[in-house]
């Protein structure tokens, strides 16, 4: 099978066809170089070309969020006209962009309108394959995934579609072949429960600290029931990230255009902004007069192994805790390019480190808030030594309270 992929970005593009990849994701440049040199992977602007040469067609598009939390589809809408105009017989059209239920019938819809107006009728087939693949891990999640969802309404397309998916199918990888509004559904639902799970385990967390309680072996033990799971148990300042944010708001909207409003989300909403000023206030609280410190923040994606800033609960913690003349010495290990432009608003008030170390050297207080692995192994007699307070905010969990607490630092984290 060959990949054609494109896109307007003329620089990506050339990046690309430089080998530059422009995301963060360990081993993809690898993956790239080896497709290129076998002639199986190719980067261009040209989309003519790339609709003509293709009979599968994958819109892989952004559908970023409105002001009124509904997903944008212009973009959607543009690439459906341009394939409308370039067709040239009969093509898969597949939606992997997230999208509102129904819009695969509106993208048809578009495609057909274009080619009416050209007097032309090639024949095709609309399909909903939504992904579920993680930012840094997106490889492996689509090599190794727990199901692949088809909405689909033709034969031919199932056919076609099995044939692109071959090598899952023949390992037997569960496929869930249904209509094309299940599909869209699927992947809305799918991504605000898992939103869901993290917002009330954070919930959970809090109210063990109010009662006791460590909220990592009540995760633990909830987990081992196998109708809960153990997955995304783990608490922390709040989900972020291009996908949970989004798709959250989006599915509450549509929910409540068709006036059957899933209530749950709207909570989880609400409460995860809650649990990022939560953090920050147990900063200020536990710290008291805020004026004149410094603070070393370990960790500012919104997650570990990528760059992606989107909607990291730091931007909310430091926008937060620069109303005080505070300052922050910062250090992540992919992160600082994108921050810069997430935090151009209190930028006079960071300073980017080399490392770990250089983060937390003299300053009053450490937070982490990102859990690369790196943090996880820190040498915390040395971090003792070269910090000038003894706060010691931990805020993803990854570090033992007494081990900390013995070498002299004052520890918080969540829900334990
Ligand atoms: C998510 C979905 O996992 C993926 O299936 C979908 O296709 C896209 O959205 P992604 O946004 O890359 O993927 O990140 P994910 O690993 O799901 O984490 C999202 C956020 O939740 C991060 O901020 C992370 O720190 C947080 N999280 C995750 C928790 O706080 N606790 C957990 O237990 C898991």
């Amino acid at each position: 099978m060959n990949v054609i992929c494109v896109d307007k970005d003329k620089e990506k593009i050339d990046k690309l066809n430089c080998g530059i990849i422009p995301i963060y994701e360990q081993n993809l440049e690898a993956l790239i170089k080896k497709n290129r040199q076998n002639k199986r992977l190719e980067f261009t602007t040209d989309i003519s070309y790339a609709i003509k040469q293709s009979k599968v067609i994958f819109i892989a598009v952004g559908t970023p969020a409105m002001e009124d939390g509904k997903a944008d589809l212009n973009n959607v809408l543009e690439v459906a006209k341009t394939i409308g105009k370039y067709m040239n017989g009969y093509k898969v059209i597949v939606n992997k962009s997230t999208v509102p239920i129904g819009t695969a019938k509106l993208v048809k819809k578009v495609i057909k309108e274009i080619l009416d107006n050209k007097g032309v009728s090639h024949k095709f087939d609309m399909v909903s394959n939504p992904e579920f693949l993680r930012e840094g891990s997106a490889v492996y999640d689509f090599t190794n995934p727990d199901r692949i969802v088809l909405g689909v309404d033709s034969k031919k397309a199932t056919r076609i579609m099995k044939e692109v998916y071959r090598v899952l199918y023949l390992s037997e990888t569960p496929f869930v072949i249904t209509n094309i509004e299940t599909a869209e559904m699927i992947k809305y639902a799918s991504n605000a429960f898992l939103a869901m799970k993290i917002t009330y385990i954070n919930q959970i967390a809090n109210l063990c600290e109010k009662v006791g309680a460590d909220v990592c072996h009540v995760a633990k033990a909830m987990g081992m029931d196998q109708r809960i799971g153990s997955k995304f148990l783990n608490p922390g300042p709040g989900y972020g990230g291009s996908c949970f944010p989004k798709d959250t708001n989006a599915l509450f909207r549509i929910s409540e255009e068709k006036k059957e409003p899933v209530t749950l989300i709207k909570e989880t909403i609400k409460a995860n902004e809650h649990q990022k000023h939560k953090m920050a206030k147990r900063i200020k609280r536990e710290i008291g007069n805020l004026n004149g410190k410094t603070i070393g923040v370990l960790g500012l994606t919104f997650k570990p192994k990528t760059d992606d800033m989107r909607e990291s609960p730091a931007i909310t913690i430091l926008n937060k805790l620069s109303k005080y003349d505070v300052k922050f010495k910062v250090y992540d290990p992919q992160g600082h390019k994108e921050s810069a432009m997430r935090l151009q608003n209190i930028l006079d008030k960071i300073k980017y480190c080399e490392n770990e170390y250089d983060a937390v050297t003299d300053v009053d207080a450490i937070v982490i808030l990102t859990e690369w692995n790196e943090f996880r192994t820190m040498d915390l007699q040395k971090i003792k030594k070269i910090m000038k307070g003894n706060y010691f905010f931990d805020f993803r969990n990854i570090y033992d309270r007494n081990i900390v607490e013995k070498l002299g630092f004052k520890y918080y984290c969540v829900g334990r």
